[in-house]
């Protein structure tokens, strides 16, 4: 007898099959049962008529407990009403493994805490399913934009010499004779000495920030794609990010429409994903923050609320552009119109998501590199290789970086970060 996958039955009508699954719901009534199924790609009501199954599984339907793992085989028939549009006539059935123990997780509501307790089990559950699909998507979305751009992808270190970001939210690890070595910020730097190579790269991978903050849109762990190109400037580089993210809203749109339904998320809001995306100068967004009575003063980043704020007045995507140097990382390009700020774009997701890019143009100057390095008092001997890049043959270039998480918890609408990645990592979860 043919094994099948839930997500492929409609190939199997009338025919005999075996599905391998777990039953994740169960009722009965009298010489019925309804088992409800899962195998990962989809959900399948079973129907076990005691006389047309053979007792022996009738049996062990009588005493089966939640989330046991089994093997059923029967025949598939159509029938409307079933959400995949088929149902299983059981003949029989193979257990597995039946728990001995109530499956943790029940239908009533459980809370947060208990559930990302449960993160190892939860995973199988219809929402988790939904947004980790989204995810998948969203990643095979962003790897096929640079792909069919011809970007060449470029895996650049998790341990690393220098400080990529921010020195106050390093991890650092003891690195044998060598003294302290960092995990990933950003493969940012390493992506400048690509470009110089390749002409347009990109990276996709997890990156580490020991951030002390306990909002809904900081993990310790993260997923990032950063993209570098050589002779692109700032407004190119805002080009390609929206680029980028209409394609994700379209693809997202049109290939997980079950995901989105699960979620209950408002597709029209998704729709609107479409160019042009404003763009706001930075003392623009400062005056409009200060009139509505916002704390915020020039020379500040801006604030999750400062973001949920301006991201919650467009129903697009919005660039907050040339950012006061000070608030920003050393690598930024000086704004040749004014030198209090850099070359700079931040993308605020709509709906108040906030920051889901970040991106500049970079400083190709050398002197005005060095003299960023001395003002942040990074280690310059760290950073000898990166001020060699304007050395030999400095070109303009910028690039990008776009938080999966972020971008993930945005397209789903969710309020939390922490569910847009499989097993979470914040200041106060490191288990499962
Ligand atoms: O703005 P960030 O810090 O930019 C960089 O790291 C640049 N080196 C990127 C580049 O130009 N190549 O981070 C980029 C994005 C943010 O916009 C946000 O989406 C995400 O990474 N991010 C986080 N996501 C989850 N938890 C955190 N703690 C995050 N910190 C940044
Ligand atoms: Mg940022």
């Amino acid at each position: 007898m043919q094994r099948i996958w839930i997500a492929d039955i409609g190939k199997y009508e009338n025919q005999e099959i075996e599905i391998a699954g777990w039953l994740f719901n169960i009722r009965s009534k009298g010489k019925i049962h309804f088992l409800q199924l899962r195998d990962g790609t989809g959900r399948l009501q079973g129907v076990a008529v005691n006389g047309e199954c053979d007792s022996a599984s009738f049996e062990i339907l009588n005493s089966i407990k939640m989330e046991a793992s089994i093997k059923v085989h029967g025949t598939v028939k159509k029938d409307e009403r079933a959400p995949t549009g088929y149902e299983l006539a059981v003949s029989g059935i193979i257990l597995v493994q039946n728990p001995d123990k109530d499956y943790p997780i029940a239908k009533k509501e459980h809370g947060i805490d208990f559930l990302l307790e449960n993160r190892h089990l939860w995973l199988r559950s219809t929402r988790p399913g939904a947004i980790l699909r989204i995810r998948n998507q969203a990643i095979i979305t962003l790897r096929n934009f640079f792909n069919s751009r011809n970007y060449v992808l470029i895996d650049t270190p998790i341990i690393t010499g220098s400080i990529g970001e921010n020195p106050s939210t390093l991890f650092s690890i003891s690195y044998f004779d060598l003294g302290d070595a960092y995990l990933a910020q950003t493969g940012q730097l390493y992506l400048e000495a690509a470009c110089m190579a390749f002409g347009k790269v990109y990276n996709f991978g997890p990156t580490f920030r020991a951030e002390k903050s306990k909002t809904r849109r900081h993990l310790t762990e993260f997923w990032m794609l950063e993209a570098e190109v050589a002779y692109l400037d700032n407004e190119g580089n805002m080009q390609l990010q929206e680029d980028m993210i209409c394609t994700l809203a379209e693809d997202i749109l049109k290939l997980c429409d079950q995901e989105l339904k699960i979620l209950d998320r408002d597709n029209a809001k998704l729709k609107k994903i479409t160019p042009p995306f404003p763009k706001v100068d930075y003392n623009d967004a400062v005056s409009s923050l200060q009139k509505k009575s916002h704390p915020i003063q020039w020379g500040d980043d801006l604030g999750a609320e400062d973001e949920t704020v301006l991201s919650g007045q467009h129903e697009k995507p919005v660039f907050i552009m040339n950012y006061p140097k000070k608030a920003k990382a050393f690598y930024m390009k000086e704004n040749p119109d004014n030198p209090d700020t850099v070359l700079c774009s931040d993308l605020l997701a709509p709906e108040g998501y906030g920051e889901i890019i970040g991106g500049s143009q970079r400083e190709d100057d050398y002197q005005k590199l060095l003299s960023r390095i001395h003002e942040e008092n990074l280690p310059e001997e760290a950073y000898t290789w990166y001020k060699e890049l304007r050395e030999y043959g400095s070109v303009p270039h910028s690039g990008f970086g776009i938080g999966l998480e972020r971008t993930v918890t945005w397209l789903c609408g969710i309020r939390h970060v922490r569910e847009a990645i499989p097993f979470p990592r914040t200041i106060s979860r490191l288990y499962p």
